[in-house]
């Protein structure tokens, strides 16, 4: 049985160019997988994948006399289309992936498996007698961006470890290649810190947790929580590598703190308030209890990075830098005694001169810093670079001043914001973005030369998680909005305005069925399931709920 298989027309993201070849190959029996230098782990991920899902052997050979997929790491290819472009041929006889460089050959890997179909993306055969077949062609394919990211905050819902790992295969599937880890806010600790055990055994859990968001008087009254292991961090973190996956670890400073103080409560503005009775925050919003501007807290931190940076082997540290209030600042004697010593014009620039302490602190240890796009204020430090959340403006600032940036804008990306403006919806939160919103966002912004425009590295959808409790929500909300940001994060798309989003659609309508296979609970285009709606879902107590705001 041959059920219907998609063509190179309909890949997400969509390819540079494709070109329809004669017949099709067939993966079957005596397919081997011929794997040149460099490319064994894709040849390994292959194996586990298509493997499972076929049940084909896929025996490591040349594939001599028979069919082979061949896959080279080819410098021609690396010239034109760069080390993460591909080309991908398939004959009857043989499929020929050729990379640029390592990625290059595991993101055509990837669009070898949306063109065996949907029930490439399953974990074991569903159809005995399937016949798996690759429709003949040539795709040349290179990503727009180099900086093609989810932001997954797992600070105010905890992840659990195999969620995460999901979602790496699932960022793996649409070629996006990096995972910014938002590991410590307000609301919990997550990541283990040898030197500070309070961070977890304090940190990482509240109480309870408010119900909704802001404005709900409602509280789940028990407690959550949980945290990564550094076992847990190697692994992701080496987990993410096969996939070319680059984790971007966040922890957040200055502000977004209150896990951290309720931990180690002379990180805060002990001279304002009595941070011994601080607990982890169990509401939404912006609190004032933010790191006190002392060698005490400086010191703390770079112990605290020192191990991050033995865990995450990347070139970028995030250090938050958002939304940090100055109110204890402005009253505390010894943050006024700080901005005095140092001859700073205010709060800003206090806050400037602690990000620029640890944007020092980074490149001394051969790191770059990267923040949200509050450390534009009181002065960018030298060398940063910046997640542009609050529209385009931080980015247009930040690359005009020659500092790389990554466009997050969150009227068009935060996937935790709404999808539709009617009352179904389990997260009625924010913005409404549609898909079509999401599709027709232009990460660069039209006043950027082309100069300039260098310093966009790439774009990120952002997914907090005030209020998602679990991955079901996680889901509904990143899909299949990350599908389109998928695409316009890696495919050269026209202009926002004269993009096809009837054919994108089109695509979607077979890349529902893949996102089926692989278990995602998407948004379906008619609106949430009755499961997926608000009421009722987890149990969770609805009376009297406000709406959401
Ligand atoms: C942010 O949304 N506070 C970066």
């Amino acid at each position: 049985m041959t059920p219907a298989v998609p063509t190179p027309a309909d890949l997400i993201p969509a390819p540079r160019t494709r070109r329809s070849g004669p017949g099709y190959f067939v993966l079957d029996e005596a397919t081997a997988v011929d794997a040149g230098p460099g490319t064994a782990d894709t040849a390994r991920w292959l194996r586990g994948t298509l493997g499972a899902a076929t049940g084909l052997p896929l025996d490591p050979g040349t594939g001599d006399g028979s069919r082979a997929v061949r896959l080279r790491i080819d410098t021609g290819v690396t010239d034109e289309l760069g080390p993460e472009g591909y080309r991908l041929q398939v004959d009857t006889d043989a499929v020929t992936l050729r990379g640029g460089g390592p990625a290059g050959v595991f993101w055509g890997a990837q669009t070898l498996r949306q063109l065996l179909g949907p029930e490439a993306f399953r974990r074991a055969p569903v159809t005995a007698d399937r016949r798996w077949t690759v429709p003949g062609t040539l795709i040349e394919d290179s990503p727009r961006f180099g900086w093609r990211g989810l932001m997954l905050d797992v600070a105010r819902h905890f992840l659990p470890k195999d969620d995460v790992l999901r979602y790496l295969d699932l960022l793996a599937a649409h070629k996006l290649n990096v995972f910014h880890f938002h590991l410590t806010d307000d609301q919990g600790w997550r990541i283990e810190i040898k030197r500070y055990p309070q961070l977890t055994e304090t940190g990482s859990w509240r109480t309870r947790t408010k119900y909704g968001h802001r404005a709900s008087p409602l509280w789940e009254e028990k407690p959550h929580g949980g945290y990564y292991t550094q076992d847990d961090i190697r692994e992701i973190v080496a987990y993410a590598a096969r996939l070319h996956i680059t984790v971007v670890p966040e922890i957040d400073i200055p502000g977004h703190s209150q896990a951290a103080i309720a931990a180690y409560p002379e990180l805060g503005n002990t001279d304002v308030i009595d941070t011994s009775a601080l607990s982890v925050w169990d509401d939404w919003g912006i609190t004032e209890n933010v790191l006190a501007p002392t060698d005490t807290v400086l010191r703390f931190y770079e112990g605290v990075f020192e191990e991050v940076l033995d865990l995450f082997p990347g070139t970028f540290v995030h250090v938050g830098g958002d939304e940090c209030l100055k109110d204890q600042w402005r009253r505390s004697p010894i943050a006024q005694a700080r901005i005095k010593e140092l001859g700073l014009a205010d709060e800003d620039a206090l806050q400037s001169w602690f990000i620029r302490h640890f944007d020092s602190w980074l490149a001394a240890r051969g790191r770059r810093l990267i923040g949200w796009d509050e450390i534009l204020e009181g002065g960018l430090a030298p060398g940063a670079a910046v997640s542009s959340w609050r529209g385009y403006a931080g980015g247009v600032t930040a690359a005009q001043a020659g500092h790389d940036v990554v466009m997050c804008p969150e009227q068009q990306v935060y996937l935790d914001h709404r999808q539709h403006a009617g009352p179904d919806e389990p997260v009625p939160i924010g913005y409404v973005r549609t898909l079509e919103d999401v599709y027709r966002f232009e990460p660069v912004p039209p006043q950027l030369t082309a100069d300039q425009a260098r310093h966009v590295l790439g774009v990120q959808a952002n997914v907090w998680t005030e209020v998602m409790e679990n991955r079901a929500r996680v889901d509904y909300q990143a899909f299949p909005r990350l599908a389109a940001f998928a695409e316009v994060a890696w495919s050269a798309l026209p202009a926002a305005g004269e993009r096809d989003f009837t054919d994108f659609e089109r695509r979607m309508s077979v890349h529902y069925g893949t996102l089926e296979a692989l278990g995602v609970g998407y948004r379906p285009p008619g609106g949430p399931s009755p499961w997926q709606r608000r009421p009722g879902v987890l149990g969770r107590p609805i009376d009297g709920a406000p709406p959401n705001v």
